[in-house]
């Protein structure tokens, strides 16, 4: 690949994920254009990927040299709700992209999720079995077999639950966790499920050192991983929000009931990455400090 400052096209650039990876992406001075539909604000460009025919044009007109695929529906009673629909978008709109991104040759990175997994038997190597318990996770798992079908030099970056600036609490299954701790209501979260969050800052470094890997020359393909380096339970989360906001804590019980449709440890093994000299982990009292002082 040239010597030229790559041009990176983003999707889901209004998302949790999207709004971090165009802001390290600029930091680090490449060329990027952010796609976005119903939060396309100023900077964004507006574009419905559920209609591929734009998504041709789009892509054919810009010609990026790689494609970071970081939009899906992702909110579990949206897909209930809305099945038809996310499998639009999260299976084939994710297929179309790397189709055309194959064909134009830019490279795409996809990302997906922990969710792929059934959580039983961790940490997870990337050519573990799948066994998404969940719609969503399906949808996830079918949208990895879509893009690799049709662009072999695809890579996929499976990451863990998320956290970072939010646009309002319940955009990130952490965050809403404040909402939980300042309300005064006696309520159990759970200290079940094994979670492995990541700030979204670390996965955008992620996506920019795999992208600056690819240009020098590295040959990355396939599967990659993330989890966050501390695991924890929802409960142990909301003790750390406790800890750094100094906030009561007494009105949470920690629930141990499982859930049919959440994996239960869903770590995965990260080797395919750290090999490659790859890692970035925010610790998490410091990223939840910093990610939710404004709201508390
Ligand atoms: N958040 C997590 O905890 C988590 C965990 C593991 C994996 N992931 C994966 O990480 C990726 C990013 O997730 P996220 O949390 O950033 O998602 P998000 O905050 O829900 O954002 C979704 C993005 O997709 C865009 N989008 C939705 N429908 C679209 C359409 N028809 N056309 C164009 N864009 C559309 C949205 O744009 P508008 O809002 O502008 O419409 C938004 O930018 C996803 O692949 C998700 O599966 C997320």
């Amino acid at each position: 690949m040239s010597s030229k400052v790559p041009r990176i096209l983003v999707t889901g650039a209004s998302g949790l994920l999207g709004r971090a990876v165009i802001k390290i992406f600029k930091q680090k001075n490449f060329d990027v254009i952010g796609l976005a539909f119903s939060r396309a604000g100023p900077g964004l460009v507006k574009c419905d990927l559920t209609d591929h025919e734009a998504v041709t044009t789009l892509i054919e007109r810009e010609r990026p040299d790689f494609i970071i695929h970081a939009a899906a529906e992702r909110f579990p009673d949206m897909v209930e709700s809305r099945y038809e629909e996310t499998c639009l978008l999260n299976i084939r709109t994710a297929g179309h992209i790397a189709a055309v991104a194959y064909r134009i040759g830019s490279r795409i990175i996809h990302i997906s999720t922990d969710y792929v997994f059934d959580g039983k038997s961790p940490p997870y190597k990337a050519d573990a079995v799948c066994n998404p318990l969940s719609k969503y996770g399906s949808t996830k798992l079918e949208s990895e077999k879509a893009v690799l079908a049709v662009a072999p030099n695809a890579c996929i970056l499976r990451i863990p639950v998320l956290y970072g600036p939010v646009e309002r609490l319940g955009e990130s299954a952490v965050t809403c966790l404040l909402d939980v701790l300042k309300s005064k209501k006696p309520q159990s979260v759970s200290h079940h499920d094994q979670r492995c969050p990541a700030h979204v800052d670390d996965i955008a470094n992620i996506l920019a050192d795999m992208v600056a890997l690819i240009m020098k020359g590295a040959n990355l393909s396939g599967i990659y991983q993330w989890s966050g380096r501390e695991k924890m339970t929802k409960y142990d989360m909301i003790l750390a929000m406790s800890r750094v906001f100094s906030l009561p804590h007494q009105h949470i019980s920690p629930s141990h009931a499982a859930s049919p449709i959440r994996p239960y440890d869903p770590e995965m093994d990260v080797s395919g990455l750290t090999d490659l000299g790859i890692a970035h982990h925010t610790k998490f009292e410091d990223g939840i400090k910093e990610c939710l002082a404004r709201w508390i």
